[in-house]
C-alpha cells in the first residue's frame, strides 16, 4: 500500500515550535510529511530542524530550482491526502481568504486540486483573533470549504490570555487520522442538535445556558468524517460550521423541534446533543420589562418544552436515537434512568460541570450491553469514538 503523505505548511507564529511535535507524531504514525514553510516561519524554527524530523527536505522557496523538472507548487500536493497549515498566522489566513499567491505556500494551497482538502491550525494574539478582519476570513475560509481546526484558548506566549492558541500537536494528529478514518457511516444520513437555545422573556432578555455547541459541532464532524451525510440543527454559538456539514441555525427550543421534525425523514441517526432549554416563559412580553422600584421580585412563569428526542423516538420506522444526559449528581443512574424513559438505544453520559464550555470531556456510553467508559480527551477524540460504536450498533443498510 502506497504511504499516507501530508503537505506541513509552517507560517510565522509562535506556535511554529509546536508543529516540531506535529511532524514528530505523524511521522510515528506513519505518515510521510513534505513541510513547506514561509519565509516568517524560518525566523521561528529552522529548516534544518523540520529536515531532520520529517526525514524530506524542507521547502521554503517558489524560485526553489533544486528540482528541475517538476514545479514544486504544484507537484508537492499531488497525491497528497491534505495540506495542514500549522500555525496558520492571521496574515496567512488572510493571503488564503483572498486567493493570493506569492510565496511557495500560498500558492501550492491555490494550486491544489479539489481531492486535497486544507486544514487550518490558526495562532495569533487573542486581539488579532478578535479582530473583526480575521473573524471575516475565517468565516470566508469556513465557506470555501477550509476546515479550521482551534484555536483553543488559554495562556498565551505573549503573556495575554484567552482566544488563539494552536491546538496541541496531539489534538492535531487526531484531525490527520481523521481524514484517513475508516467510512463507517458511508451513505447514512445523520441528524444532530447541537448547542443551548435560547427562550426570550422579552426584546432583548432570554433564558438560556452555558453549553457551547463544541461537543456536538465535534460530533457532526466525526460523523462527516466517517463519511456520513450530516445536518446538524444548531442553537446560537461562536463555532464555525463543521466542513461538510449543512447547518440550520435556530434559537428557541420550540424552532429546534421544528427543524428537526423537517429534517428527519430519511435519516438513519438522531444523536441529540444540544442542551435544550426544559421550559420557555409563558408570557413573553412584547415590551422590555421595566424595573419596578415598588416590587423588589419579579416572578416568571415558565411552561414545558417539547421533548424533541423521545418525540423522534417514538415515531414509527424511528432514526436510532442518541441522546445526552449532563447530569451535576449521580450520573450514571440518572443516565441510565433517561435512556429508559425516552426508549433509546445509546446514551452518552457527561458531568454537567465538566463538559460545558471546555474543550475536552469524559463520557460514558450506555447501551443494551451496560457502560462503556472512554477515558478524558478531546471532544473531537471522544466524537470519533462515539461515532465508531454507533456505526457498530446500527443495523444494516
Ligand atoms: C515575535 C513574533 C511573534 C509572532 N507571532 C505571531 C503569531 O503567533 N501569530 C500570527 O498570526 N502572527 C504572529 N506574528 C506576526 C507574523 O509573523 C507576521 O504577520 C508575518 O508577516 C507572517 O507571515 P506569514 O503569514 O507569511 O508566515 C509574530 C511576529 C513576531 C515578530
Amino acid at each position: 500500500m502506497k504511504q499516507a503523505r501530508i503537505v506541513l505548511g509552517v507560517s510565522g507564529g509562535i506556535a511554529a515550535y509546536k508543529s516540531c511535535e506535529l511532524v514528530r507524531l505523524l511521522v510515528k504514525a506513519g505518515i510521510a510529511v513534505d513541510v513547506v514553510m514561509t519565509e516568517a516561519a524560518t525566523r521561528f524554527v529552522g529548516p534544518a530542524t523540520f529536515q531532520a524530523l520529517s526525514g524530506r527536505p524542507v521547502w521554503t522557496d517558489l524560485w526553489d530550482a533544486r528540482d528541475a523538472k517538476s514545479m514544486a507548487h504544484i507537484e508537492l500536493t499531488r497525491g497528497a491526502m491534505a495540506v495542514l497549515v500549522a500555525p496558520a498566522s492571521a496574515d496567512f489566513m488572510a493571503k488564503v481568504a483572498c486567493g493570493l499567491a506569492d510565496d511557495l505556500l500560498s500558492t501550492l494551497v491555490l494550486a491544489r486540486r479539489a481531492d486535497c482538502p486544507l486544514l487550518m491550525a490558526p495562532a495569533m494574539n487573542v486581539e488579532m483573533w478578535q479582530q473583526a478582519s480575521t473573524r471575516r476570513n475565517m468565516r470566508t475560509l469556513a465557506g470555501d470549504g477550509v476546515r479550521l481546526l482551534g484555536p483553543g484558548s488559554g495562556d498565551q506566549a505573549c503573556g495575554e490570555t484567552g482566544d488563539g492558541r494552536m491546538l496541541e500537536a496531539v489534538e492535531l494528529l487526531g484531525h490527520v487520522q481523521a481524514l484517513a478514518a475508516p467510512k463507517v457511516l458511508e451513505g447514512r444520513r445523520v441528524l444532530i442538535t447541537a448547542g443551548p437555545t435560547e427562550e426570550p422573556i422579552d426584546p432583548v432578555r432570554v433564558i438560556t445556558n452555558t453549553s457551547s455547541g463544541k461537543m456536538g459541532y465535534a460530533v457532526a464532524q466525526a460523523a462527516a468524517d466517517a463519511g456520513a451525510t450530516v445536518c446538524l440543527v444548531s442553537g446560537p454559538t461562536a463555532l464555525p460550521t463543521p466542513a461538510g456539514v449543512t447547518r440550520i441555525d435556530v434559537k428557541t427550543a420550540h424552532q429546534m423541534f421544528e427543524a428537526v421534525k423537517a429534517q428527519v425523514a430519511g435519516a438513519e441517526v438522531f444523536i441529540a446533543v444540544a442542551a435544550v432549554a426544559d421550559y420557555h416563559v409563558k408570557q413573553y412580553s412584547e415590551k422590555k420589562l421595566k424595573k419596578d422600584e415598588r416590587h423588589p421580585g419579579l416572578t416568571l412563569e415558565l411552561a414545558q418544552n417539547p421533548d424533541i428526542l423521545a418525540w423522534v423516538a417514538s415515531q414509527p420506522g424511528a432514526p436510532f436515537c442518541v441522546g445526552f444526559a449532563a447530569e451535576s449528581h449521580d450520573l450514571l443512574q440518572n443516565a441510565e434512568a433517561k435512556r429508559k424513559r425516552k426508549g433509546i438505544p445509546l446514551l452518552v453520559a457527561n458531568q454537567a460541570q465538566d463538559a460545558f464550555g471546555r474543550d475536552d470531556n469524559e463520557i460514558t456510553l450506555i447501551d443494551d450491553t451496560g457502560r462503556h467508559a472512554l477515558p478524558r480527551g478531546s471532544k473531537s477524540s471522544l466524537a470519533r469514538l462515539l461515532i465508531a460504536h454507533i456505526a457498530e450498533l446500527l443495523p444494516p443498510t
